[in-house]
C-alpha cells in the first residue's frame, strides 16, 4: 500500500537516539536547544521554543496572546481541528472565515468581514505547505490593530515572497508528526522574534517554572520558582535527537517534495475534469500535501475507495472545523457559514506525497487514480 504520507528515518538518526539513551538526559538537555536552533535557522526566526507537538505549540501561542473569555479568534474553516480548538482550550471562541477555492488557504476578504470588537487575533493556516495571501492578511490585520499568527504545522520549508514561513507572523507553529516534513515521533514548536512572547511561550511549556531542572543542576541548586500557570508541555531530548538528525534532511526532503509534485503536475492533466490546487507565483510551496479535487458529479468515497483496492491510500484534509459535532453543539455552528469551504471539501483528496516516493509511485499513483474516477 503506498500511504499518503510517511517518515523517513535513516540510521543517522537511529544513531543520534540511541546516544541520547546512553546519555545522561532523557528529557530536557543539550538536545532540545540543539532542535530549537535548527528549526529558528530554518524557519526565519530569532526564537525557537520546542513543545510536545503541534497543538501544544498553537495552545503556547493563544496563552502567550493573553487569549480569554470573550475574545474571538478567526481562522480558516478548513484545517486540522487543532487550529480551532487551541483558541477553546483558553475559553475564546474560534470563528470560521471562509477559503479561497484554489489554494483552500484563508480568505482575508473572509477574514475582514468576520472581525469585531471581541477579535483577539488571526490565524492564518499555510494549507497543505502552500503560504496563506499573507500581505493581504497583514493589511487586514494592521487596519485592524490584530495579531498575526501562522499554523505553519503543514509549512516548514515554504517561502512566501522569499521570506520563511516563520518569519511573517507574530508567532508561528510547527508540528513534527510522522508525517510532516521532519519528525520527532510527536512534537511541535513555536517560533517568533519577540523576546518577551518567546520568555512566556517558555513559561507555559513547563508549568510557569522559570528555571528547568538541568539548569538547576548545573548551577547547583534546588530552587525554583512558579510565576504563573503552565502545562508540561516539554519535548524530550530522544525526540530532539532524532529531531536535529532529521533537521539536516529537511532541504533535500522539500526539494523532492517538489519534484514529486512538478512531476504530479505535469501527469495528473490527463485525467479529465480533475483539478489541482493552483500555487501562487510568490510562493514556494513545502508540499506536506498534495490535494486534487475529483471531477464534479464524481462520488469522491467511491474514488477513495477504489484507490484504496489499487493499493492507493489516499486521505482527506479537512472535514470543515464548524461541521464537527463538537462546534455545532457548542459553538452553533453548521452548514451556509463557509460556502466555498463546504462545497470544495466534497471533492478533495490527499495523494501521497512524501520524500522517499519514487518517480514510479508517482506514476503508479496516476495511473490507479485514471481507473479509480473511470
Ligand atoms: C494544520 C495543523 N495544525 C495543527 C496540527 C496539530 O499538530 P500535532 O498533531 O503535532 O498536535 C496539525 C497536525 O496534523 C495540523 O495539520
Amino acid at each position: 500500500m503506498i500511504p499518503y504520507g510517511r517518515q523517513s528515518v535513516d540510521e543517522d538518526d537511529v544513531r543520534a537516539v540511541v546516544e541520547v539513551l546512553r546519555g545522561a538526559w532523557l528529557t530536557t538537555g543539550p538536545n532540545v536547544e540543539l532542535f530549537e536552533r535548527s528549526v529558528a535557522a530554518a524557519a526565519g526566526a530569532r526564537h525557537a521554543i520546542a513543545v510536545s507537538n503541534g497543538t501544544a505549540a498553537l495552545h503556547c501561542i493563544m496563552h502567550a496572546l493573553g487569549v480569554g473569555s470573550g475574545d474571538e479568534v478567526i481562522g480558516p474553516a478548513i484545517t486540522f481541528v487543532a487550529t480551532a480548538n487551541a483558541a477553546v482550550f483558553e475559553g475564546a471562541t474560534p470563528i470560521f472565515a471562509d477559503v479561497d477555492a484554489d489554494t483552500l488557504t484563508i480568505d482575508p476578504r473572509s477574514v475582514e468581514a468576520r472581525i469585531t470588537p471581541r477579535t483577539k487575533a488571526i490565524v492564518g493556516v499555510d494549507y497543505a505547505g502552500h503560504p496563506c495571501d499573507w500581505d493581504a492578511l497583514r493589511a487586514v490585520a494592521s487596519k485592524h490593530g490584530l495579531p498575526l499568527i501562522a499554523d505553519g504545522c503543514h509549512a516548514l520549508g515554504a517561502s512566501s515572497k522569499g521570506a520563511p514561513v516563520g518569519a511573517i507572523a507574530a508567532m508561528t507553529a510547527f508540528s513534527f508528526h510522522p508525517v510532516k516534513h521532519v519528525t520527532t515521533g510527536e512534537g511541535g514548536a513555536v517560533v517568533t522574534d519577540d523576546d518577551a512572547l518567546a520568555q512566556k511561550l517558555r513559561l507555559f511549556r513547563a508549568h510557569g517554572i522559570a528555571t528547568d531542572h538541568r539548569t538547576r543542576e548545573l548551577k547547583g541548586t534546588f530552587l525554583y520558582e512558579m510565576i504563573g500557570l503552565g502545562y508540561n508541555y516539554r519535548i524530550c531530548d530522544i525526540q530532539c535527537a532524532l529531531g536535529a538528525s532529521q533537521m539536516k534532511k529537511l532541504e533535500g526532503w522539500v526539494e523532492r517534495r517538489r519534484a514529486i509534485a512538478a512531476r504530479y503536475r505535469s501527469t495528473l492533466p490527463a485525467i479529465a475534469g480533475l483539478e489541482v490546487l493552483r500555487d501562487r507565483d510568490d510562493s514556494k510551496n513545502a508540499y506536506h500535501l498534495f490535494v486534487v479535487k475529483v471531477p464534479a458529479g464524481i462520488d469522491r468515497a467511491a474514488v477513495h475507495r477504489r484507490l484504496r483496492e489499487l493499493g492507493i491510500a489516499a486521505n482527506v484534509h479537512y472535514m470543515p472545523v464548524h461541521l464537527h459535532p463538537f462546534y455545532r453543539e457548542r459553538f452553533g455552528t453548521g452548514e451556509g457559514l463557509c460556502p466555498t469551504a463546504e462545497r470544495e471539501w466534497e471533492r478533495i483528496l490527499s495523494i501521497p506525497m512524501y520524500p522517499a516516493m519514487t518517480d514510479g509511485d508517482v506514476d503508479a499513483v496516476v495511473a490507479a487514480l485514471k481507473t479509480a474516477i473511470g
